[in-house]
C-alpha cells in the first residue's frame, strides 16, 4: 500500500487560520505537506508559505508534490523550529499571518523501518528527526545508567513501569545492545505488558510510553517547542493566527500555558497591588478551552485520536 499522511483536524485548522489571498504563512511541520497544501489553495493566487521540517525526506517529498502545482509561491527549509527567529526573516518570512505547528511524526516516519519510530520496525532505533545531528535513540539505551534511564521515561513517558523497564535494558544489554525498535518493543512486551483486562492496555501498545519519552529525549521535543512559541509570538502581525495541534500531555501542557501567560500579559506576582511589570497581553485565545477530532476523523484516521487543536490570534500590544 502506498503510505500516506493524512492532515489532522484541516477543516478547523484551515477555518482557525483563515489564510486569506496574499497572506503570508509558516508551517512548522511540513510532514506530508497536507495542511501546507489546503493553505496554498486558500491563498491563490499570490499567498506564501514557509514550510519547515527537520527532516530533509519531508522536504523532498513535498518539493517533489507540491512545487509544480505552486511554484515559488512554496518555499521550503530543512530546519528545526526551534531556529524559526532566524530561519524565517532569512527566507523573507520576518512579519506573517498565520502560523501552524503539527507536533510529533508523520505516518511517513512511522512506516520507515530504517528509523526506528514504529514498535515493528527491524532497523537501527534512531527516532531522531534530523538524523544528521543529535544521539539516536538506541545510544541513549546502550549509554545511561539504569537510575537515567527510568527517570527518562517517567518524565517523557510518564511510565509507571519505568524502574522495571530500566532494570530490564540494564540486564538485556549486558549480553547484547537493545539495537532495534523491535527488540526494545519485545522486551517492554515481556516485562510490562501491562494488565490484559483493562481496556487501555488492550488499545495501546504497552511500549508506547517509553518510545514517546526516548523521542522525547532525542528530539529535545519540548524545549524546541517552548522556544519555537516565544519566536512564533515575534513574528506574528496583529491579527495573525496561531494554531497548535498537540498529540499527549506533556506537550499540550506547554501549550496551554504558553497561551494563558501570553493572554494574561502581566507577570506581577498577586501581592504586588499595580502591575509594575508593564508587560501587555499578546494573545487573545480563539478556541477556549481547545478542539479535538469527531469520531468519524478518528475512524478514518486514527492517529488523530490523541489529537488537540488550541489557537490564538496575536494582539497589537
Ligand atoms: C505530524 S507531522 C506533520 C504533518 C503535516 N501537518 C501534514 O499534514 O502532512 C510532524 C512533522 O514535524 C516534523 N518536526 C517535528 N519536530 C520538529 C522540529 N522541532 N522542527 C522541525 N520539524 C519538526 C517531523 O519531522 C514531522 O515531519
Amino acid at each position: 500500500m502506498k503510505e500516506e499522511h493524512l492532515p489532522v483536524l484541516v477543516e478547523e485548522v484551515m477555518s482557525m487560520l483563515a489564510p486569506a489571498p496574499g497572506s503570508f504563512q509558516i508551517d512548522a511541520t511540513l510532514g506530508g505537506g497536507g495542511h501546507t497544501e489546503r493553505i496554498l489553495e486558500a491563498t491563490d493566487p499570490d499567498g506564501r508559505l514557509l514550510g519547515l521540517d527537520a527532516d530533509e525526506a519531508a522536504i523532498a517529498r513535498v518539493d517533489g508534490r507540491l512545487r509544480p502545482r505552486f511554484g515559488d509561491r512554496l518555499v521550503l527549509r530543512q530546519a528545526n523550529f526551534r531556529e524559526l527567529r532566524e530561519v524565517a526573516p532569512d527566507a523573507g518570512f520576518g512579519a506573517v499571518d498565520g502560523m501552524l505547528f503539527d507536533l510529533g511524526l508523520s505516518s511517513f516516519q512511522l512506516a520507515d523501518a530504517d528509523r526506528g519510530f514504529g514498535f515493528r520496525t527491524s532497523g537501527p532505533l534512531d527516532m531522531r528527526f534530523d538524523t544528521s545531528r543529535g544521539v539516536p535513540a538506541a545510544e541513549l539505551l546502550a549509554t545511561l545508567d539504569r537510575m537515567e534511564l527510568s527517570a527518562l521515561f517517567k518524565r517523557y513517558g510518564e511510565e509507571p513501569q519505568a524502574n522495571r523497564i530500566a532494570n530490564a535494558i540494564v540486564a538485556a544489554r549486558a549480553t547484547a545492545p537493545v539495537a532495534t525498535a523491535e527488540e526494545l518493543a519485545g522486551l517492554i512486551e515481556r516485562v510490562a505488558p501491562g494488565n490484559p483486562r483493562s481496556p487501555r492496555s488492550r488499545r495501546i501498545h504497552p511500549a508506547t510510553r517509553v518510545f514517546q519519552a526516548l523521542r522525547i529525549a532525542v528530539n529535545a521535543e519540548l524545549d524546541a517547542l517552548q522556544d519555537a512559541l516565544s519566536a512564533s509570538i515575534d513574528l506574528l502581525r496583529p491579527g495573525g493566527r496561531l494554531v497548535v495541534l498537540s498529540y499527549h500531555s506533556l506537550e499540550d501542557r506547554i501549550v496551554k500555558r504558553f497561551f494563558a501567560a501570553e493572554r494574561r500579559g502581566c507577570v506581577c506576582p498577586p501581592e504586588v497591588p499595580i502591575c509594575v511589570c508593564g508587560k501587555n497581553p499578546r494573545l487573545r485565545l480563539v478556541t477556549r478551552p481547545s478542539l479535538t477530532p469527531t469520531a468519524d476523523e478518528i475512524a478514518a484516521n486514527p492517529r488523530a485520536r490523541s489529537a488537540r487543536l488550541r489557537a490564538a490570534e496575536r494582539l497589537a500590544a
